[in-house]
């Protein structure tokens, strides 16, 4: 397999794709004050797309097997990964949309579920699926990973509990006006044993959990996109107080979608 070259910090070091980041990177480093660990990942064009109007998941030219490996790295190092509402609505349409959470016999991750296996955790991540009142199908959220939580921006009505409690889903409110809130998602994963929180979500999410994010992995696909409609990574208010970032790491593979290159980024929250 094609090597990728560090570009940072060790610049020209040839790294393999497989355990790029260590199988228990992210769990190990240390957590804030709230013992969580939170951190995402996206593909986006050199445009800044993420998204595609009508495109359910990143679009099709930016995709590849080998960002899929190195997201996959990324997410079964997590308790609980973070999916939303309208993610299980794309799944009950049969949309394009990528399934997050593998299979536990799925081969193509048997390396990494040994890794869970050996670290003492389950061996596939919870899925939290965040929304305002849960309108989607509760049986098609139910078989998205053997433990389903869903975080509602506010307490649901007992006909919905009793609902997605039927279909073997866990219920958490964790919102202020309506909308879940970083602060209180952390604290209500935090109370079910969930402190490493990958979010595999789209652009509001994102907006939802600058409060309390730490990393960000960012492929960028060496190709451009165009479009008038689209999503990019984070959508909502403008932010009063910009996160910074620093660079944690840079790897450059050869082998991006469509005979072009990608980069793989690691920004980590400055901390003054
Ligand atoms: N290229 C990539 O790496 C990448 C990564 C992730 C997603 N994507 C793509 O981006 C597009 C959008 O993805 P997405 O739907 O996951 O995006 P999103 O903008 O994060 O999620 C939108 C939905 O999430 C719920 N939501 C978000 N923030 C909330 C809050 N604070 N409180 C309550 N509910 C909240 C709402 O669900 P309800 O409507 O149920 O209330 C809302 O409709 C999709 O096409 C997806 O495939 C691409």
């Amino acid at each position: 397999m094609t090597s990728l070259i560090e570009l940072y910090p060790e610049a020209g070091t040839e790294r393999q794709l497989e355990g790029l980041h260590g199988q228990d990177n992210v769990r190990s480093r240390p957590r804030g004050p709230d013992g969580s660990y939170v951190y995402t990942g996206y593909i986006a064009s050199i445009d800044g797309r993420i998204a595609l109007e009508g495109s359910s998941g990143a679009p099709m030219a930016t995709r590849n097997d080998r960002d899929w490996r190195h997201f996959q790295e990324l997410m079964m190092q997590a308790d609980v990964v973070l999916a939303s509402g309208r993610y299980v609505r794309d799944k009950t349409v049969g949309g394009s949309a990528q399934s997050i959470v593998p299979a536990a016999d799925d081969p193509s991750v048997a390396d990494l579920i040994e890794a869970r296996r050996e670290a003492g955790i389950p061996l596939r991540p919870a899925l939290a699926i965040v929304t305002s009142k849960a309108s989607f199908d509760p049986e098609v959220a139910s078989g998205l990973a053997d433990d389903v939580i869903a975080v509602l921006g506010e307490e649901p009505d007992d006909e919905t509990r009793a609902t997605l409690e039927d279909h073997g889903l866990s219920v958490v409110a964790a919102g202020r006006n309506g909308r879940v809130t970083g602060d209180l998602l952390v604290e209500a994963l935090g109370g079910l044993g969930h402190h490493v929180v990958f979010s595999a979500a789209g652009p509001q999410v994102f907006h939802t959990l600058i409060p309390v994010l730490d990393a960000l992995y960012l492929t960028l696909a060496g190709r451009l996109l165009g479009g008038r409609a689209y999503s990019t990574l984070l959508e909502g208010d403008e932010l009063e107080m910009p996160p910074s970032f620093d660079l944690a790491s840079a790897f450059l593979d050869p082998e991006g979608p469509g005979e072009s290159v990608q980069l793989f980024l690691e920004f980590t929250r400055h901390r003054s």
